[in-house]
């Protein structure tokens, strides 16, 4: 089976991009964490990022009939795109949302999320981390389905 990551806009600047937030680690070490975990569930990733909205819905969009489930950090979209939510809807993949932070101990407006009503599962604030329970929740979902 194959599953879709997605990272939302600024996420190619993990590593610099205030870390004491969002941690050292580049966005290639998250997908080559995304990449590892997936092979011993027997799953392969395909990742994409971009800074643009309507580049990430596309990507959504593709995903139908080519991945089996999507893990997506929307990044800043979270918290403003309908467009990105309405996406996922449409695909009827699996979702499981990820942020890096605790978006709930942080400003008022990271506490909303468009995309968490039709997630499984959000983890936010485990770093890295959160990126691999996802891809293992995921694959247990897809593996009783
Ligand atoms: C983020 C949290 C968002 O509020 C923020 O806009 C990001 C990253 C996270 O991973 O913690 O860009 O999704």
């Amino acid at each position: 089976g194959r599953l879709l990551i997605v990272h939302g806009p600024n996420l190619n600047l993990l590593g610099t991009r205030e870390p004491e937030i969002y941690g050292a680690e580049t966005l290639e070490d998250i997908n080559e964490l995304c990449r590892s975990t997936a092979a011993e569930l027997g799953f392969s990733v395909d990742a994409v990022q971009s800074n643009h909205e309507g580049e990430l819905v596309d990507a959504i969009q593709a995903a139908r009939g080519a991945q089996e489930g999507i893990v997506i950090n929307p990044a800043a979209y979270t918290h403003t795109s309908v467009a990105i939510a309405d996406a996922l809807k449409a695909v009827a993949l699996p979702v499981v949302e990820v942020h890096l932070s605790n978006v709930h101990a942080r400003e008022p407006f990271r506490q909303h999320s468009y995309v968490s009503p039709i997630a499984e599962a959000v983890f936010a604030g485990a770093g890295s981390t959160g990126y691999r329970f996802a891809i293992e929740y995921l694959a247990g979902l897809l593996k009783d389905s």
